[in-house]
C-alpha cells in the first residue's frame, strides 16, 4: 500500500486531538509532521498539546513543530471559552517529554514540500491558516508540490460560530485564508455546514469511551467541549469538526459537496472572515474549492471508533 503523505497544521484543541489520533491510527497515512499554530490557545500551549496527544498515542517519534504565534496582520483571538484554559481541558494528561523540533514549522513546510516530488504531499489545516499562507508567500515554488489541501474552516448555510457570519479558523486569520483559497491548489473545505451534522451524541461518546486505550481520554475531551455547544445551540452534542478532514482522506465516500467558488471577506468589519460560497453558482467566478455539505455521520463515527480502538 502506498501511504498518503500528510502534514496536519493544528491548534489543539480537543477536536484537533481526535483528528491527530485518527491519522496516527491509520496505516494508509504517513504523517510527516504536525505543524502547530496559535489559534484555540496561544502557540506555546498548542505545541505542548500536540506532543501530549502523540504521547497518549505512544508515538513520541512524531515530529512536532511550532510555527506562527499570531495571525499575519491581526491580533490573535483565542477560544478558551470552548476548549478550556489549556486548550485540551477534560482530562489531565502528563506533560510531554518528547522534544519539540528546533525548526520553525514554516521552514519545515517549505523544506519538506521542496524535497518531496510535485503533487505528493497533502496538507490538512485544522486551525487558522497562518503557517500555510506564510509558507506559500515565502516560497511560492512549493505550491505545485502540494497534492491537495483538505481543511476545516468556513461556513455557508450554517454561517458563523465566532461572529454571526464567520467560522473561527477563517476569522482568526482571514488574510491567510485569502492566500490559501487563492493559491490554485486542489482544495476541499469542511465548513460548519458539514461538521454540524457530525454531533457527539451520548451514544457516540459512550462508544468512544470503550474504544481501546485512548477511548476514555477521547470521551473526556468530547464531554468537556460539548458543554459549550450544547448550551449555545441546544443540540444533542457538539460538532466534531476537525477529524472530518482526515476521515475524508480515508473514506471520501462518506462526504458530499460541490465544486464552487469561495472567496474570503477581509475588508468588512461586520462580516470579516466570512466564506462567501457561491453554492448556487450565481457568479461567473471560477470554482476554487470542493465545499462539503453533507456527511454520513454514523459512518464517520464508526470509522473514528474503529481506528481509535487500534491505538
Ligand atoms: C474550529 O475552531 C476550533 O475551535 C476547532 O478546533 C475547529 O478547528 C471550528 O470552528
Ligand atoms: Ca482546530
Amino acid at each position: 500500500m502506498t501511504k498518503r503523505k500528510i502534514i496536519i497544521d493544528t491548534d489543539p484543541g480537543q477536536d484537533d486531538a481526535v483528528a491527530i489520533l485518527l491519522a496516527l491510527a491509520s496505516p494508509e497515512i504517513d504523517l510527516l509532521g504536525l505543524t502547530c499554530v496559535a489559534g484555540n490557545v496561544p502557540l506555546d500551549l498548542t505545541a505542548k498539546n500536540a506532543r501530549i496527544i502523540c504521547e497518549l498515542a505512544r508515538r513520541p517519534e512524531t515530529r512536532v513543530f511550532a510555527g506562527c504565534d499570531r495571525p499575519l496582520r491581526r491580533k490573535l483571538v483565542t477560544a478558551e471559552n470552548v476548549h478550556g484554559k489549556t486548550g485540551l481541558d477534560g482530562i489531565t494528561l502528563p506533560d510531554p517529554t518528547m522534544p519539540l523540533q528546533d525548526q520553525h514549522a514554516v521552514d519545515f513546510l517549505i523544506e519538506t514540500l521542496r524535497t518531496e516530488p510535485p503533487g505528493t504531499v497533502t496538507l490538512c489545516p485544522i486551525a487558522p491558516l497562518t503557517n500555510i499562507a506564510t509558507a506559500m508567500e515565502r516560497a511560492p515554488d512549493i505550491i505545485p508540490h502540494i497534492r491537495e489541501i483538505v481543511l476545516m474552516g468556513g461556513a455557508y448555510f450554517e454561517v458563523g460560530n465566532i461572529t454571526p457570519t464567520a467560522e473561527f479558523n477563517i476569522y482568526v486569520d482571514p488574510e491567510a485564508a485569502k492566500i490559501v483559497f487563492g493559491a490554485g491548489v486542489p482544495l476541499t473545505v469542511m465548513p460548519l455546514d458539514v461538521t454540524h451534522k457530525a454531533l457527539t451524541t451520548r451514544t457516540r461518546v459512550e462508544a468512544f469511551r470503550k474504544a481501546g486505550r485512548v477511548g476514555p481520554a477521547v470521551a473526556s475531551w468530547t464531554d468537556f467541549f460539548e458543554r459549550f455547544d450544547k448550551e449555545k445551540y441546544g443540540s444533542e452534542g457538539a460538532p466534531l469538526h476537525d477529524p472530518c478532514t482526515v476521515a475524508y482522506l480515508l473514506r471520501p465516500e462518506l462526504f458530499s459537496g460541490r465544486e464552487i467558488n469561495v472567496e474570503i471577506e477581509t475588508g468588512s468589519d461586520l462580516t470579516l472572515g466570512m466564506t462567501v460560497a457561491d453554492w448556487w453558482r450565481v457568479t461567473k467566478r471560477a470554482p476554487n474549492a470542493t465545499f462539503i455539505g453533507d456527511v454520513d455521520a454514523d459512518g464517520y463515527f464508526a470509522l473514528l471508533v474503529e481506528r481509535l480502538a487500534q491505538l
